[in-house]
């Protein structure tokens, strides 16, 4: 019994510790990775995407045999985490295409590809480029439009290629161009020889199916498809045609059978081709073009899941300086150098820019003179160059060495993975800071100082200099609807820009782009400023501008140096708003490794309790046996 219990309480550690290293590293994994500002791409092996960077990307899209269209983007940018699936889903339904053409991504947040980017004039993201077959070193691709599905983005790929097939390039595809009428009178004039049969595709004139099935089936050379398109009114008549689409199947003998095509998609087209040849000894080696395939499924769960499961993190709603400097520096020496030459308005709200960093940004040790020298620099100059604007912020931190006081990592902006948060946030902070800053060096609006000035600051940076083309294009609008430029003091320009803060968090909550662990709500939150809302929930705007002073010009900023944040409390606060109550129903088996861990501790804990009960009622009774025995001898 005793040997019994020793054995259970060993092998219960064993399990313990097992979990509970294993929770460890689960929990902290990701600060084992290196943590900078340029973190991992979008993209990994699995996903038919083909992942570019700076060795590599000229090499492989220049004097390439193959077309290739390819996505530049930045990993923060929230738009581009919302394209990803897109991007992927078209990689995968274009595989079978790929010895034609083929999908590739470059991300442009990693510093070591900004020279790249710059070269190939990626000013916002995502990017989305195609280059032909042969495209020398030097060319740029052609801009695609990029859009909501990846449908459409196969159209817009196939018309680069007809464009190309027209020019002469891509002899060896299979032609996409419609039949013309002079081909119905030999249909077999000039077809290969190994070529079986040859299908006719009949579809309306806009319509991207035929080319699209005679890509998906290239590689299958017993067949040859073709598409008529609805305005060749002779080849239509010929076969009896009036509706669309429309599949007919000749063989050598010319016999025509006309195909049933039951769904009128790609896939429909492609069934009704491979029931027809297949029973023939015919196979087509096209890859399964899933579009909504198990792996999405996963992940749509795998993300939902981790809403549902959200416990808020509340910490100390102040400013980390930590995340002022990274935003600085990524700003000054990886977005604003993007550009290839700056020059006229774009120059002038640079200008701006640094002049507000310099007078509004609190660096430690008087090192906002770092702006002003920058500033100095470029003052005169009619247009600088991207990369020299690097060279010379480079070199005046290199001068005026350490210009920064901590390791510019992400603090209060840090998400709970890589991707999240980060610059974006960062910006926002920034923005704050200097309005709340501007406001408490001029109290009063003079004539010098207008209202509007670090404002028109933020609006220059934004609309000329932040990479995220959707977030600059929306702010741009929201900035004219909400009449930025007709503030009437220093105070209402801070609650402009909270104002405008808000419109986006209300926009994006919920999106896949928020972070579970910091929901965007309707900012400040009740449990950091209760008496910033009255009793009928509306803002009391007095505390909110005071609220908000406190929070971005807090002295406190410059000393606050803490390289984690630090969970004062785990509580689940109010709901971000426009989202359904989710999480409360969800108390099922729910169990994190943590929690798992939590209860083996318990049922350790009472292993061992129960445990010492048992060996001390034994000793008991044994000793108990002993003074009988004892008192016995004393008796005899
Ligand atoms: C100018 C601009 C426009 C953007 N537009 C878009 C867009 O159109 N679509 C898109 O998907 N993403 C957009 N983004 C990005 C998005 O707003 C967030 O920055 C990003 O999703 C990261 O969110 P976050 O949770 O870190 O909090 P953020 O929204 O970045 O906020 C950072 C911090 O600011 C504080 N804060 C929050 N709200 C307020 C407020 N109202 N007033 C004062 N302080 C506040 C909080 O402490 C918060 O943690 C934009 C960013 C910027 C800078
Ligand atoms: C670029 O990608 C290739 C292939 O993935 C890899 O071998 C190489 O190390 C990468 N280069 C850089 C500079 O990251
Ligand atoms: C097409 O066929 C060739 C030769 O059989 C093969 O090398 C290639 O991988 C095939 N392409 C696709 C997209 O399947
Ligand atoms: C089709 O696939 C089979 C098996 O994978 C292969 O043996 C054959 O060569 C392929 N045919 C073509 C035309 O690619
Ligand atoms: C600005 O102009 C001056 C004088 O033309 C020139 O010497 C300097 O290199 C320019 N600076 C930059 C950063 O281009
Ligand atoms: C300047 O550039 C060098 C080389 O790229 C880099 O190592 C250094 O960290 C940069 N200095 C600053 C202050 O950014
Ligand atoms: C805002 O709050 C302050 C202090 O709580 C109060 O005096 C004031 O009346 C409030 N203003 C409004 C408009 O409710
Ligand atoms: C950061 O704070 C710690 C104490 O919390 C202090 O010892 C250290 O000197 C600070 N570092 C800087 C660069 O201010
Ligand atoms: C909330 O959920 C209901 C049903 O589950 C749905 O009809 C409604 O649109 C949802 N509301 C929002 C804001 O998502």
């Amino acid at each position: 019994m005793y040997m019994l219990s020793i054995k259970l309480v060993f092998q219960l550690f064993v399990i313990y510790f097992i979990i509970v290293k294993n929770a460890s590293s689960f929990a902290f994994g990701d600060k084992n990775q290196p943590e900078s500002i340029t973190n991992e791409g979008l993209y990994n092996a699995n996903d038919h995407v083909v992942i570019l960077n700076i060795s590599n990307l000229k090499s492989t899209i220049h004097g390439s045999k193959i077309a290739w269209v390819v996505e530049f983007y930045s990993s923060w940018c929230g738009h581009c985490q919302r394209f990803a699936p897109i991007w992927k889903s078209l990689a995968r339904s274009i595989k079978s295409w790929r010895d034609i053409v083929d999908v590739a991504a470059i991300d442009c947040a990693n510093s070591d590809n900004n020279p790249l980017c710059r070269e190939y004039e990626i000013t916002s993201y995502p990017m989305i480029r195609y280059f032909s077959p042969n495209t020398k070193i030097g060319g740029l691709g052609v801009t695609l439009d990029q859009v909501k599905n990846e449908e459409m983005m196969e159209n817009h790929i196939i018309k680069q290629l007809e464009n190309d097939q027209e020019a002469g390039i891509g002899i060896k595809w299979p032609n996409i161009t419609p039949c013309r009428s002079s081909e119905s009178e030999d249909v077999w004039k000039g077809v290969r020889a190994n070529v079986v049969y040859k299908f006719l595709l009949f579809e309306q004139t806009d319509s991207f199916l035929g080319r699209k099935v005679i890509l998906d089936f290239h590689n299958t050379t017993e067949i040859l498809i073709r598409r008529v398109t609805s305005d060749n009114q002779m080849l239509c008549m010929n076969y009896q045609v009036t509706s669309f689409p429309n599949l007919f199947a000749i063989d050598r003998g010319g016999v025509r059978r006309k195909l049933k095509i039951i769904t009128p998609t790609r896939l429909g087209v492609m069934n009704s081709i491979n029931h027809f040849i297949q029973p023939k000894g015919l196979t087509s080696n096209i890859s399964k073009i899933v579009t909504n395939n198990e792996f999405d499924k996963n992940e749509n769960a795998k993300t939902s899941q981790s809403i549902m499961d959200t416990v808020v993190n509340v910490v100390d709603d102040d400013v980390a300086l930590a995340d002022l400097e990274a935003v600085v520096y990524y700003s000054l020496e990886h977005e604003i150098p993007l550009q290839k030459t700056i020059r006229d308005l774009q120059l002038a709200a640079l200008k701006n820019y640094l002049a507000a960093l310099a007078e509004y940004l609190p660096l430690k040790n008087g090192k906002s003179t770092y702006f002003r020298a920058i500033l100095n620099a470029i003052n005169e100059n009619d247009s600088i160059k991207g990369e020299d604007f690097y060279k010379l912020v480079n070199s005046t931190a290199e001068k005026m060495s350490p210009v920064y006081t901590t390791n510019q990592q992400w603090v209060r902006c840090k998400g709970s993975n890589p991707r999240l948060r980060g610059y974006p946030c960062g910006l926002w902070t920034l923005f704050h800071t200097l309005t709340t800053n501007y406001a408490a060096v001029n109290s009063e609006s003079t004539s010098i100082n207008s209202p509007t000035k670090i404002l028109s600051a933020i609006h220059g940076y934004v609309k000329y200099f932040f990479g995220c083309a959707d977030c600059s294009d929306h702010f741009v609008n929201m900035a004219e609807q909400l009449k930025i430029f007709q503030v009437k003091s220093v105070d209402e320009s801070i609650l402009w820009l909270w104002q405008a803060h808000n419109e986006v968090n209300k926009r994006i909550s919920g999106d896949v782009t928020e972070d579970p662990k910091f929901p965007k709500i309707q900012y400040p939150s009740k449990f950091h400023c209760p008496q910033c809302r009255d009793n009928d929930d509306e803002w009391n705007l007095t505390q909110v501008l005071k609220y908000l002073k406190k929070k971005y010009t807090n002295p406190d900023v410059e000393y606050n140096n803490i390289s984690e944040p630090h969970y004062l409390k785990l509580i689940r606060t109010e709901l971000p708003m426009n989202k359904n109550i989710t999480h409360q129903q969800k108390i099922g088996w729910d169990f994190t490794l943590f929690d798992i861990s939590i209860c083996v501790v318990l049922y350790i804990t009472s292993a061992v309790i129960l445990t010492l009960v048992c060996i001390k009622f034994l000793v008991k009774r044994s000793s108990k046996k002993k003074m009988q025995i004892h008192s016995l001898f004393l008796r005899v």
